[in-house]
């Protein structure tokens, strides 16, 4: 039975773009590969609306923010790490592990960062030299207003602006260039509507200045290695050829459609999950006003076991939600709607949720 796989990513990915990856293999250093190389990177660009450099990785999302941190800081930089949940967290710990000193500048879960807060922090500390920050915090269904926050960054320094846009780019505008943005890190298995395996990563001019003198240890994500080949139109290493076939025709659906509609459609969703659920008598976990356009946290009732709900959906409806991560496990379900997601998928997820919910209530009774 095919599933409605309503979890945050990896997303159901359309049959056409999955049958992309049935195409025989090809020479990746031959010129066929070249050719959608630089044609899926083009595609790219259009979607980070970057004239810059974007790299293909054949890494997940933490691959990325690990690359973002690693092409651009040196041990003992220091970074403000802005944190509204498990992923902002995860930004810091990374910096920490190749030795930056980690500022944390951290908001309750369920709320977004206040970019007046990050202004502050920025004013009061002049050594700061990248700003860590989550675009769409996944494990609390929060949308960080990211252009605010990368206004007020330079506004009040020189501070590199590294974004973790995996749960966000392809799915809510992200405009690198527009807004200063100089490293966006994302994934595959979101937005983009394919199978994880991919990750994506932009680089502005003032992130290669800072590469030119970033002495963290890299190697496979050193994004030096991915410009030098790129100019002869092939990847450093062995990439995920069969995930490319998939990339270049997921590129092509989102560009045909129009990035403006895409992203209403993303939005359009979003407010029929949360209303649904707020139908139901269910409130919506996080500040409605920062509510994510690509995954929905809703707050699990009193008394009920959210393992048990998540479970009795996945058996008895063919529905799969996720749970909550660390200190909100249990606490909350969470609906990922990224991609290309039906109306009826919704009500089909809202419907099975309706239907378990009393129950589990009366379980517990
Ligand atoms: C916002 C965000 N950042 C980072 C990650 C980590 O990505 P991955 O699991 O692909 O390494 C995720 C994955 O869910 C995410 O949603």
């Amino acid at each position: 039975m095919r599933v409605n796989l309503r979890i945050p990513g990896p997303i159901p990915v359309p049959d056409d773009i999955l049958a992309e990856m049935a195409h025989p293999m090809i020479n990746h250093r031959g010129p066929e590969f070249k050719e959608m190389l630089f044609r899926v990177t083009d595609g790219l660009k259009q979607v980070f609306e970057t004239k810059g450099d974007v790299f293909i990785m054949t890494t997940s999302g933490t691959g990325a923010m690990e690359a973002s941190v690693v092409n651009t800081l040196s041990p003992g930089d220091r970074v403000l790490c802005v944190t509204v949940g498990a992923f902002g967290d995860r930004y810091g710990e990374i910096a920490a592990a190749y030795g930056a000193e980690v500022v944390r500048l951290e908001f309750p879960w369920g709320t977004a960062a206040d970019p007046e807060k990050v202004r502050e922090a920025l004013r009061k500390d002049a050594k700061v030299k990248a700003v860590l920050v989550t675009h769409n915090e996944t494990s609390t269904g929060v949308g960080n207003d990211l252009e605010a926050i990368a206004k007020a960054v330079h506004g009040a320094s020189d501070a590199l602006v590294l974004v973790d846009g995996v749960s966000s780019v392809a799915s809510i505008p992200v405009r690198t260039d527009a807004w200063g943005l100089d490293v966006v890190a994302t994934a595959s298995q979101k937005g983009w509507m394919l199978p994880p395996g991919l990750a994506f990563v932009s680089l502005s001019q003032r992130a290669w200045k800072a590469h030119a003198v970033a002495k963290m240890p890299r190697y496979y994500f050193d994004a030096s290695a991915y410009k030098k080949y790129f100019e002869i139109g092939q990847p450093p290493y062995t990439p995920g050829v069969s995930l490319y076939f998939a990339l270049d025709l997921a590129l092509k659906q989102l560009l045909a459609e129009g990035l403006p509609p895409v992203y209403a459609r993303h939005k359009r969703i979003a407010q029929m999950t949360r209303d649904g659920l707020k139908d139901m008598g269910l409130s919506v976990f996080p500040d409605e006003r920062a509510a994510s356009e690509t995954v929905t946290a809703v707050t699990v009732p009193e008394g009920v076991d959210a393992a048990k709900v998540v479970e009795a959906l996945r058996a008895q409806h063919g529905v799969v939600i996720a749970g909550g991560q660390e200190k909100l496990k249990g606490k909350i379900f969470r609906i990922g709607h990224m991609g290309r997601v039906s109306s009826d998928e919704i009500r089909q997820t809202l419907t099975a949720l309706a239907a378990t919910l009393p129950k589990a209530v009366a379980a517990r009774a």
